[in-house]
């Protein structure tokens, strides 16, 4: 008898699969459904100190979770006041409704505004509290170490301020995510997204106008996380949460046998919607019975750097391997006056 029960956030829950943060979760009935198809926990999407900053919250309010107006209301046009409010009560009806873990997420700028809003999320009843750090750099003068350090001290202020669990969404783009990660990991974050998606513009030719929208993911991004989750598992404490391209039931396996804890979905539940669910699901079920697993936990890790296969192809020995023998393409693609030049 297969069973699906593993831990997000550190919170026992049913299903591995849980409905990252987006648009989707603003429908409760979209949720509901979600809910009852088999998503073992949901993601509200993020608050933003420019959301919160336009709140039209009572003074005796915004005494109490110390709101400070940190720029002035028409540098962000497209926030309609009273926002702030809106997300909150949101976050509570659903939380109310749901019988799986509500996590809340936020991103700000000032670090009294993250404690602030984190408390807020927190006071809605939400059983964790995603920081969305995939948010693009725009400051020449920020360098690496100082945004590494940042992240650090955000991490190390919620956790002293919230009596709910810290999970961190992090871009792949770091100089070295590894050591990047094990600060996070010594800073107390109980679970790492990895990975968020980070939004690119694009370029119209035609019209010559850039378009900044926010757009599913394609396939391919799934092999940037499971690689830096096999790699992490079991040489830092924080839980894994494997995130980005999961388009089916082999994909939660391959977060899985990486070593991720649980996988977060969005784009496959846009373009498929809820009912699709629980496919996904069918077909983790069909491959562990297909196995011989029992639990998730029967092969959870199994093929992270762990397993010597694994470490070798995590290694500059195996990248090398790789590129030299990178002439199988060449095989695979044949090109005439290539193939002539790579036999000279
Ligand atoms: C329409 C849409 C809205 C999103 N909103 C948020 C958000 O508010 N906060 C956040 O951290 N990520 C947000 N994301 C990113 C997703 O949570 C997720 O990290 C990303 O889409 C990669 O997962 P996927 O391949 O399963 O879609 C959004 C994605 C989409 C498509």
């Amino acid at each position: 008898m297969v069973c699906f029960s593993t831990k997000y956030m550190g919170m026992e829950i049913s299903s591995p699969l849980v409905l990252g943060a987006s648009d989707l979760s603003l429908s409760p009935n979209i949720v509901m459904d979600a809910m009852d198809n088999g998503i073992g926990a949901v993601v509200y999407p993020t608050l933003f100190e420019e959301v919160a900053m336009m709140n039209q919250f009572s003074e005796s309010q915004q005494r109490k979770y110390e709101i400070k107006q940190h720029a002035k209301r028409n540098m962000f046009p497209f926030v309609r006041h009273g926002d702030l409010h809106a997300h909150l009560s949101n976050v509570r009806d659903l939380v109310k409704r749901l019988n799986v873990p509500v996590i809340g997420s936020l991103n700000c700028l000032h670090p009294d505004a993250w404690v602030t809003y984190a408390k807020a999320l927190e006071d809605q009843g939400v059983k964790g509290i995603e920081l969305n750090f995939c948010v693009p750099n725009f400051s020449w003068s920020y360098n690496s170490k100082h945004t590494e350090l940042e992240q650090c001290r955000i991490v190390e202020l919620l956790k002293s301020n919230l009596h709910i669990p810290v999970a961190a969404k992090l871009s792949p783009y770091f100089t070295n995510l590894l050591h990047h990660v094990k600060l996070l990991d010594r800073a107390g974050v109980d679970s790492l997204v990895l990975f968020g998606n980070p939004i690119f513009p694009d370029i119209n030719t035609q019209t010559e106008q850039m378009s900044f929208d926010v757009d599913v993911t394609s396939d391919s991004i799934l092999h940037r996380s499971f690689p830096f989750i096999g790699k992490l598992y079991s040489n830092i404490i924080a839980e894994l949460i494997g995130s980005g391209g999961v388009r089916n039931g082999y994909d939660i396996v391959k977060m899985i046998l990486a070593g991720a804890e649980s996988v977060q979905v969005v784009s496959t539940v846009y373009r498929h919607k809820v009912e699709y669910i629980p496919r996904m699901l069918e077909e983790l079920k069909g491959w562990m019975a297909s196995k011989g697993y029992d639990r998730l936990e029967d092969f959870r890790g199994n093929l992270s750097i762990e397993c010597r296969e694994s470490k070798r192809i995590f290694s500059r020995k195996g990248y090398v391997d790789m590129m030299i023998h990178s002439t199988n393409v060449a095989k695979k693609y044949p090109l005439k006056k290539m193939t002539e030049k790579l036999t000279l």
